[in-house]
């Protein structure tokens, strides 16, 4: 598939358009910042919807133009670009760019008559991972009925974004899916981070003790671009196991007194369920920081 993703330049961007790429997919990266990356790319800023319109709509590359068949058109759009958190600027931009970079790319996409739009919502979605002090889930394991009222401008701007997408594909039938994405782990972080994970697991309460490997998560982008027909569709993104190194059981114990528990749990199952996506779009997650540290 000839694939516009944005944000490719960013932590998780860079090994979802390296793992499409290996897939065989064309994909250009639209980012305001340059990736490095081995791929067609254009620079804009994808607040400024004239921008995003334009760059869907012209010439990447000038052997493009040697074809002289005319602008190429996209199978699909992969929307990644965003403030990936708050507290990096102030909360108001966070949301204000969050939202209408959103809307600007599924508009564009839609009009432009792009069939299948991926986008990058967030497990912050479900309220605890930025709230002011402890706030437990309704219940687990998280799955994607668990309401979404957060307090936090990043992840109101990626409820909104999730409206957004569900009213867009509402109006044109296209395949719009959205990735509620847990906490993105690149290889190298496994050996620098886990080890703290596992000294301390209350490390990873705001993350529901989950994890996501940023090559399953390019797995996952690339499930959903073979993936057609589901309409509008919201994923919970996760490795199988958690982050930490004690049971389910032990977690239960230390961290979800009162919380309602679904169903029994396998000993180091994840406590935010990836079994939406593993049903509806075939995702496979094949790492575990395990791997690397055991
Ligand atoms: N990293 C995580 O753990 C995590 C977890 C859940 C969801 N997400 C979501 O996944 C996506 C990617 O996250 P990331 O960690 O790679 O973030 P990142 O900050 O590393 O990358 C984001 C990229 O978006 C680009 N960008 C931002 N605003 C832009 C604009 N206006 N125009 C053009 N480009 C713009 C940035 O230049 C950057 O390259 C985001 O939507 C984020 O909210 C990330």
């Amino acid at each position: 598939m000839r694939v516009f993703f944005t944000g490719g330049s960013g932590k998780a961007g860079k090994w979802a358009v390296r793992y499409l790429q290996a897939q065989g997919h064309h994909v250009v990266n639209v980012d305001k910042t340059p990736s490095g990356l081995d791929c067609p790319e254009l620079l804009a800023d994808l607040c400024d919807a004239g921008q995003v319109i334009g760059a869907m709509s012209q010439f990447i590359e000038s052997a493009e133009l040697d074809l002289g068949t005319g602008i190429p058109t996209y199978d699909a759009v992969v929307h990644f670009a965003a403030i990936p958190r708050v507290m990096i600027g102030t909360d108001g931009e966070c949301f204000r760019q969050n939202t209408l970079t959103t809307y600007n790319v599924i508009e564009a996409a839609v009009k432009l008559g792009v069939q299948k739009v991926v986008f990058a919502s967030s497990e912050t979605t479900y309220a605890v991972c930025f709230a002011d002090g402890e706030l437990k889930p309704d219940f687990v394991p998280i799955d994607e009925t668990h309401p979404t009222v957060p307090h936090d401008s990043y992840a109101i701007s990626k409820v909104c974004n999730e409206m957004t997408a569900r009213s867009f594909q509402a109006r044109t039938g296209a395949d719009i899916y959205g990735l509620r994405i847990n906490n993105v782990i690149e290889p190298d972080e496994y050996a620098e981070k886990f080890p703290a994970f596992i000294e301390n697991p209350a490390l990873r309460r705001r993350n529901i003790f989950a994890y996501i490997d940023a090559r399953d998560l390019g797995h996952m982008v690339d499930c959903c671009l073979n993936t057609d027909g589901l309409g509008y569709e919201v994923f919970n993104v996760s490795n199988d196991d958690m982050s930490v190194d004690i049971t389910s059981k032990q977690v239960i114990e230390q961290f979800y007194q009162g919380v309602e528990i679904r169903g029994e749990m396998g000993a180091d199952e994840t406590f935010y369920s990836n079994k939406k996506a593993r049903k509806m779009v075939g995702f496979q997650p094949k790492h575990s920081w395990r791997d690397v540290l055991e």
